[in-house]
């Protein structure tokens, strides 16, 4: 990569972000309004290495995420990947510590890396919170965590932009058998495309499941809309030829719908189109959407009760969600919401050349043990320079030999212009 003066040009690599000053200040407060979330429900936070052993995602993540990360043979022979999600990871750290009283709930927040192609809202590398409970199997649980996920959302000013789409894949395993398809991890991977290829494509394809069409139009009309419980049973009762076997599942559906409607306001329905694309699920999953249907999901999760057997022979119930920051940073945006007024107050510390004295350092630790920002200038350039680079700031602070002479501090308000000269002390008391 040489440009035309011969100089080398490395650009940055497709699919990835730079983050610049004023783009990471507003996400760190972002990112802090998530995780100040989740510890509000009593989550806590862990960490784990970037690269894996690739062998704990061709554990059950599904081939299709195998096949996006980014892996290599490391110097050591070992066949590692950069992590391309956070669950395989989290369960790794939980069934190592038998000692843990549950349920265990953590939180982390990784960058994890896929190759997938770059398009709105996803990225080759990106940044993703998750949440996930271990220990109990229940309604309540689940009703929970996706409470939480709408807690987020809602807190970061989201409400009425989002809905919630859940469904069940004990159910919809059940329906496929009753409907005489007995491939259902082939059959859930083709509706998980349901909404990205030509309905002629999927009936293509459901037919190499041996289904017939009469079923496979079942299929398409119980994947078209969206349902809430009363609609739900309704069209079980309709399309099964053995709804009683049901019953349970249906019961815990309605249950999670209800105690969910203690967390949030915001639309919540029961949808067979979303199966996940990950294969570790094995009960309830769900997807977020923008209201809209313009981007591509915000959030998604599911319960996943066998993947810590699989680790460890541990049965552990488990249930989770991963939240991305890109296409949540695309809504905010379009909802005006990303720019926010974060700032502490800030001020710059101009020091004149002459000066030799730790003063400026003093004043500045002052401001800091206030919690508020202080930059000092140790160029030695020329005060309009020093100036110029205040301008980001709330106000400047000039120090020269009379400032400390007379142990006072000279500011200007950086915004109005205004400049005075206050004592030591009351400075001090002005912060
Ligand atoms: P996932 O649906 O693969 O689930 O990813 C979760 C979220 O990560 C997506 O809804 C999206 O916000 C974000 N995301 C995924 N891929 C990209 C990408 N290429 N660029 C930008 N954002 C992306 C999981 O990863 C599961 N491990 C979630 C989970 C946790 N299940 C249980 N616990």
């Amino acid at each position: 990569m040489v440009d035309a003066d011969n100089k080398i040009k490395i650009e940055k690599i497709k699919g990835f972000r730079d983050h610049y000053p004023e783009d990471m200040e507003i996400r760190n407060s972002i990112f802090t309004e998530i995780t100040e979330t989740a510890e509000d429900f009593g989550f806590k936070r862990i960490d784990f290495p970037s690269l894996e052993y690739l062998d704990l995602y061709k554990l059950k993540s599904g081939s299709e995420l195998v096949s996006q990360t980014f892996s290599f043979v490391d110097k050591g022979g070992r066949e590692v990947t950069l992590i391309p999600e956070a669950t395989p990871s989290t369960v790794r750290l939980l069934t190592a510590r038998k000692d843990l009283p549950k349920p265990v709930k953590w939180y982390s927040f990784p960058k994890v890396w896929r190759y997938e192609e770059p398009q709105e809202g996803r990225f080759r590398e990106h940044y993703q919170f998750n949440a996930d409970l271990f220990g109990i199997d229940s309604a309540k649980v689940d009703a929970e965590l996706i409470g939480l996920a709408t807690n987020i959302l809602d807190n970061l000013g989201l409400s009425g932009i989002y809905e919630i789409n859940i469904n069940d894949r004990n159910l919809l395993e059940y329906i496929l058998n009753d409907l005489n398809i007995n491939d259902v991890n082939n059959a859930f991977l083709i509706i998980d495309k349901f909404r990205k290829i030509s309905r002629e494509s999927f009936i293509e394809m459901f037919r190499k499941l041996d289904a017939n069409d009469e079923n496979i139009n079942k299929i398409i009309d119980l994947l078209s809309e969206k349902l809430d419980m009363d609609s739900l049973s309704k069209k079980l009762k309709k399309l099964l030829n053995n709804y009683k076997n049901i019953d349970d599942r249906i019961k815990r559906i309605q249950e999670t719908f209800e105690y969910i409607s203690y967390y949030t306001k915001s639309s919540i329905n029961f949808d067979f189109s979303v199966v996940r694309g990950l294969s570790y699920y094995t009960g309830i999953v769900f997807e977020a959407f923008d209201v809209a249907g313009k981007l591509r999901a915000i959030l998604g999760g599911g319960r996943y009760n066998n993947l810590a057997s699989l680790l460890s022979g541990d049965d552990i119930p488990a249930i989770g969600f991963a939240m991305g920051d890109a296409v949540i940073e695309l809504l905010l945006k379009r909802q005006n919401l990303w720019e926010r007024n974060i700032r502490k107050a800030s001020y710059y510390v101009c020091v004149l050349n002459d000066v030799n004295s730790e003063y400026p350092i003093t004043i500045a630790q002052k401001i800091r043990k206030t919690n508020k920002i202080a930059s000092i200038d140790f160029t030695g350039r020329k005060l309009p320079a020093q100036l110029k680079a205040a301008m980001d700031y709330d106000y400047s602070i000039i120090i020269g030999n009379d400032e400390i002479k007379n142990n006072s501090v000279s500011i200007k308000n950086m915004k109005d212009g205004d400049q005075k000269i206050l004592s030591f002390d009351d400075f001090i008391k002005s912060l």
